[in-house]
């Protein structure tokens, strides 16, 4: 049994075939076929922190392949009043076939993945994002973008850019990263990652000059400044990250038809101008709906492994 808590866990060859079946299983879509591939199975889904994507893609995902998802706010369940982690992982284990969890630290799924007796995914920690990179990566091969990657983070040292990099060193492409003094990466991820990069031919390079970081990247990406649970920091981040934001300027220095992707949800005016946003919107909103299709073959890659 496999768990998906982050990238690093998987090879360049599993990571590519979880794309193929999600992109299989989008084309079958498109075409009106649904495999009930997950019949009469259930997804538990906890979820600590707000969510859109998220909580859609898989609820309707799972829908899609015959099973069902349970939406499980941690205000209504009694993880959220003390039942202890391995408790709750002990209890919908036994009911559910796979878990979702969206929380704060990554410590809290590492112990629940420990404790849980079906393959638990990371639906967000303060950490990681992995499945966005999935619908990420996919977005990528449906545009033809997916060779040569130069990609360049600009914004915060958050969860979406460990995963970015847990990605460039699994694939091997050039990452840099663009982050304001102080809002740098992780430094174990970034000691990991680079360690990884030495094998696959990757390449993760930091500096704290977004122009830099752009010059020539056929893939510019951000996130958010403030994440879940900085909320208190907002107004201190938006001074600090003054000469972030992605904006033509900055996207007249990448490659040309350098392509943008953005997580969501995107603050304009902040981490991206509303004409960056607006001129890229196919494709973000490509790479949003593709997570709908990137997890549908990751919890059909998960419930293979499991049987096997
Ligand atoms: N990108 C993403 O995970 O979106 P949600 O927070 O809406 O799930
Ligand atoms: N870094 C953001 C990602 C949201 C999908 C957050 O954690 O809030």
């Amino acid at each position: 049994m496999r768990h998906f808590l982050t990238l690093k866990d998987f090879t360049k060859e599993e990571i590519l075939e979880i794309i193929d079946i999600g992109l299989e299983i989008k084309n079958n879509l498109k075409n009106d076929v649904f495999k009930k591939e997950l019949n009469m199975k259930t997804l538990g889904m906890i979820f600590e922190k707000s969510s859109t994507r998220t909580r859609v893609s898989f609820e309707t995902g799972m829908f899609q392949l015959g099973g069902h998802a349970l939406f499980l706010s941690n205000r209504d369940i009694h993880l959220g009043r003390g039942e202890p982690v391995k408790d709750t992982a002990r209890v919908i284990s036994s009911m559910c076939d796979m878990v979702m969890i969206r929380t704060y630290e990554h410590s809290m799924i590492e112990e629940f993945a420990s404790y849980s007796k079906v393959p638990v995914i990371n639906g967000l920690t303060d950490s990681y994002h992995p499945v966005q990179l999935l619908a990420d990566y996919m977005t990528l091969v449906e545009h033809n973008a997916n060779e040569n990657i130069v990609a360049a983070y600009i914004g915060d040292g958050n969860n979406m850019t460990h995963s970015w990099m847990m990605l460039a060193a699994k694939l091997g492409f050039e990452l840099r990263i663009a982050t304001p003094k102080g809002y740098e990466v992780d430094a174990e991820v970034l000691k990991e990652t680079t360690e990884l990069a030495k094998t696959s031919g990757g390449k993760i390079i930091t500096t704290n000059d977004p122009k830099e970081a752009v010059k020539g990247a056929t893939v510019v990406t951000t996130d958010t400044w403030t994440s879940m649970g900085q909320e208190d920091e907002k107004e201190e981040r938006i001074k600090i990250f003054n000469g972030f934001m992605v904006d033509e300027n900055m996207m007249s220095l990448a490659s040309d038809d350098a392509k943008f992707l953005h997580c969501l949800p995107a603050y304009r005016g902040l981490e991206v101008s509303e004409d960056v946003f607006e001129k890229h919107a196919d494709i973000v909103f490509n790479e949003a709906e593709n997570r709908l299709h990137a997890q549908k073959g990751l919890m059909v890659w998960l419930d293979k492994k499991r049987g096997e």
